[in-house]
């Protein structure tokens, strides 16, 4: 296996090469930090949103979906606390004017050998990583994006991008209930598209200002809040052992301890992953009492109570929300999926690299292969019929350009599971090969069983 250091570079470089992510806006020289998926990335991130949805929403009986707008009232981001306080500390550089985050540039300075725990540095200590030039106060930097909505642009028109998908929960909250008449507990669920003007984005698709988010506000009644949240812990380990299918050794589950916690909030785990370039939050679960329904009651003046029907006990239910950064759980399945490995060739003896993306095969973007070994007309109107039926179950690519091993190379590298080759002999016997991507393992398999071998193997 690659050491850590380019591991990154080659997951950038196999993700441009095979059209999983592709540098944003390329032809006019690109927009830095930002990253556009292409057909295979825009499957595999289509894959992850649909099993988290099938997990965490579909097979549950205590869920509801919803898809909120993006641009929403801007009073919603004054009781959400985003106006005043979603913010980061910037500093410039004098000399190079540079920009940073001091948070990373503490956390950076504190990872350096030598470093005086007992005596923490403070921020005007610490010089410009680029140039050692001295750096300016920290000034607090709003995240969020502003725009302007209809043909005049000021302060009456101003208008936010979300930073966030909770919001559109928490404001829907009454409507739900109205609608539904769920009790307690039961959780609100969407995933779409955010906005953050982050000071330093990087590390690929890790942090960038625009990125999908993938969670639910789980209402209940604060008694059972311990309970609920072991509950949610338990699913998201379920989530990613069963079906993510990490090691669960890269994995950090990080109990945030008093002092460093959201005011509001009574208990948060981040869920963070040993990426390449150092250990840092993948995502995390936070139970944020009665903070959030409280200020949109105050703010909006409407009554955002809940009666239990039992008890009669009039309150405003407390949440639990888990959050999943979808493109950050992509990179994950990149690098997880990510082997280098010698395989053999047809010649006896012999072997040569291969890089394979293992995917867990549910998720692979393309699942199966379908490769005539002959570009003949007799054998690819069969093996094209055979596609085409092959499509109305799974997410099929036809191929028929190039030597198989050189076809068999690229499948492996965009991670699909099965080959299917077609030979001249498969006009006679009906029947065709199915290579598997991980053992190599070849099987000769009759036609008209292979849809149903095919879907024995994706466990359906
Ligand atoms: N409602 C809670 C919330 O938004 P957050 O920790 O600010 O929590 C949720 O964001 C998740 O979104 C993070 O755990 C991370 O996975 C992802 N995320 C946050 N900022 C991101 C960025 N700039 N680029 C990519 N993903 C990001």
């Amino acid at each position: 296996m690659p050491d850590s250091n380019d591991k990154m570079d080659k997951i950038i470089s196999l993700a441009k090469r095979r059209g999983f992510v592709f540098p944003g806006s390329e032809i006019y020289g690109g927009l830095a930090n930002s990253w556009d998926y292409g057909p295979l990335g825009h499957m595999l991130k289509q894959n992850i949103k649909a099993a988290w949805w099938k997990f965490f929403v579909q097979e549950r009986a205590d869920m509801v979906p919803l898809d909120t707008a993006i641009i929403m009232n801007p009073k919603v981001w004054e009781a959400s606390g985003h106006l005043q306080n979603f913010s980061d500390e910037l500093v410039e550089c004098k000399k190079c004017h540079h920009r940073f985050r001091s948070d990373h540039l503490l956390e950076a300075a504190s990872a350096k050998p030598g470093y005086d725990k007992e005596n923490p540095k403070t921020i005007s200590e610490v010089k410009c990583p680029d140039c050692e030039g001295p750096l300016t106060d920290p000034k607090a930097f709003n995240l969020m994006f502003k725009t302007f909505l209809g043909v005049n642009e000021d302060t009456s028109t101003t208008a936010y991008l979300r930073p966030e998908t909770a919001a559109g929960m928490f404001v829907n909250f009454k409507n739900i209930l109205n609608v539904t008449r769920r009790r307690l507990p039961f959780g609100l669920a969407q995933i779409g598209k955010n906005f953050r003007n982050e000071i330093t984005p990087g590390n690929f698709i890790f942090r960038t200002r625009e990125f999908e988010i993938g969670e639910f506000e789980y209402f209940i009644n604060p008694k059972d809040w311990e309970k609920v949240f072991e509950m949610w812990l338990g699913e998201i380990k379920r989530w990613w052992q069963d079906v993510m299918q990490v090691n669960m050794d890269n994995l950090v589950w990080h109990e945030i301890p008093d002092g460093e916690r959201a005011h509001y909030s009574k208990r948060t785990v981040d869920i963070e992953y040993k990426f390449p370039f150092g250990v840092k939050e993948l995502h995390g679960i936070a139970y944020r009492t009665d903070f959030d329904l409280s200020r949109h009651e105050t703010v909006s003046g409407q009554d955002l109570h809940y009666t239990d029907q039992e008890t009669n006990e009039k309150f405003i239910p407390h949440v639990i929300e888990p959050t999943f950064g979808i493109d950050r759980m992509l990179l994950v399945l990149l690098l997880e999926s990510y082997h280098e490995e010698e395989a053999p060739t047809s010649t006896e003896g012999e072997t040569e690299a291969r890089i394979v993306m293992k995917f867990p095969k549910h998720l692979a973007p393309v699942q199966v292969a379908v490769l005539p070994l002959s570009k003949k007309e007799e054998l690819s109107s069969v093996a094209k019929d055979l596609a085409a039926d092959l499509r109305k179950d799974f997410a099929v690519e036809y191929d028929e350009t190039q030597s198989i091993g050189k076809r068999y190379r690229r499948q492996d590298e965009i991670g699909t599971p099965y080959c299917v080759t077609l030979d001249f002999d498969s006009l006679e016997d009906k029947k065709v090969t199915v290579r598997d991507r991980d053992t190599m393992v070849q099987e000769r398999i009759n036609i008209t069983d292979l849809k149903n071998y095919l879907k024995e193997k994706f466990g359906r």
